[in-house]
């Protein structure tokens, strides 16, 4: 037999012998008998030493073509055993299994508590709105009846965007935004983040979230205030908490308010509240004669620790899967 009719001969066997393969470990069979170390090919190849001038290279090329037909053939067959589910190697195709999906998201427990008080307050006639971060300096601060030397307008103890605007410091400003285009009555809340240059540790950070809630009308009063408060803290926190009233001060409240709840032994600070300051209704452009209304602020961050035992703020920002699926 002539060299090239041996090399044609094995890629006649080669041809016949692809038809048979029907599983993996065939397809492995097939590849050890041809490419391996003592296989089909590499016999051929040791032939080519011992030849030389045009027959070595013609008998060259020939060995060459087959080997990489032979390497083609293989891969093809092998993609098609990967990607066909019906030949998966031993395990039998069972269309009737439910797929494998992919691990769902669930939502942030931060947004989680936004959603459970607003449904509180939605019950209780509230409307959510919202309003912009960065702000005018009149949102976060004039019109809120907060003086030029009030030490939180201080350049460092606020963000300052270049244009003179800032990132809020207090969702109070939605208060302004919504009685500058409506009229009242009004009751809203309105969720969102607020930005102030604290040094983070366990409870600070450089940005968290608020829930304001403004109600206007022509006769709302501070028990008004109180009774909706001491609602919304027992249905948060359980009907038998004991809610506490403490005399404070804002400057777009008056009279102010802090409003504690029993916590153990203890009493845990947890909004600022009262009833809204005349300046503010001025501001506004409002009757101060014929409009009353009151206003709170709560921080949504302190509800989440509190409700689930929460140690340290920064766990809510840092993306951790471990901490966010236990709210999932
Ligand atoms: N804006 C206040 C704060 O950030 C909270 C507050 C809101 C107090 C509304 C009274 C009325 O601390």
């Amino acid at each position: 037999m002539s060299d090239l009719s041996s090399v044609q001969n094995v890629q006649d066997q080669a041809k016949g012998d692809l038809e048979k393969i029907h599983n993996p470990q065939e397809l492995e069979a097939f590849r050890i008998a041809y490419l391996g170390k003592k296989g089909k090919l590499s016999l051929l190849m040791e032939r080519i030493k011992e030849l030389s001038g045009e027959a070595k290279k013609d008998y060259g090329k020939a060995v060459n073509d087959l080997k990489r037909l032979i390497e083609s053939s293989l891969s093809e067959l092998k993609g098609k055993q990967t990607s066909g589910p019906a030949q998966t190697g031993s395990i039998p195709y069972d269309p009737t299994l439910p797929p494998l999906r992919p691990r769902q998201g669930s939502i942030h427990p931060i947004t989680q508590t936004i959603q459970e008080i607003s449904k509180l307050f939605v019950r209780l006639g509230f409307e959510t709105v919202q309003g912009p971060e960065i702000e005018t300096e009149y949102h976060n601060f004039t019109a809120l009846n907060i003086p030029l030397d009030h030490p939180s307008r201080d350049a460092f103890d606020t963000f300052y965007v270049d244009d003179g605007r800032l990132l809020r410091s207090q969702t109070s400003t939605v208060q302004i935004r919504i009685m500058q285009s409506r009229k009242p009555p009004l009751s809203i809340i309105a969720p969102g983040r607020v930005y102030r240059p604290d040094a983070v540790d366990a409870s600070h950070s450089f940005m968290f979230h608020q829930i304001e809630g403004l109600m206007v009308d022509q006769e709302t009063t501070f028990g008004d205030l109180k009774g909706i408060l001491k609602l919304f803290l027992r249905e948060l926190f359980g009907s038998k908490t004991a809610v506490r009233f403490r005399p404070h001060y804002f400057p777009f409240t008056e009279p102010s308010v802090e409003v504690d709840i029993r916590w153990g032994k203890g009493w845990l600070e947890i909004l600022g509240a009262g009833c809204v300051h005349p300046n503010v209704f001025k501001a506004v452009g409002y009757s101060t004669q014929k409009i009353k209304g009151f206003a709170f602020g709560l921080g949504v961050e302190r509800m989440a620790m509190i409700r689930h035992g929460i140690p340290d703020i920064r766990l809510f920002y840092e993306n951790d899967l471990r901490f966010l699926r236990q709210f999932s």
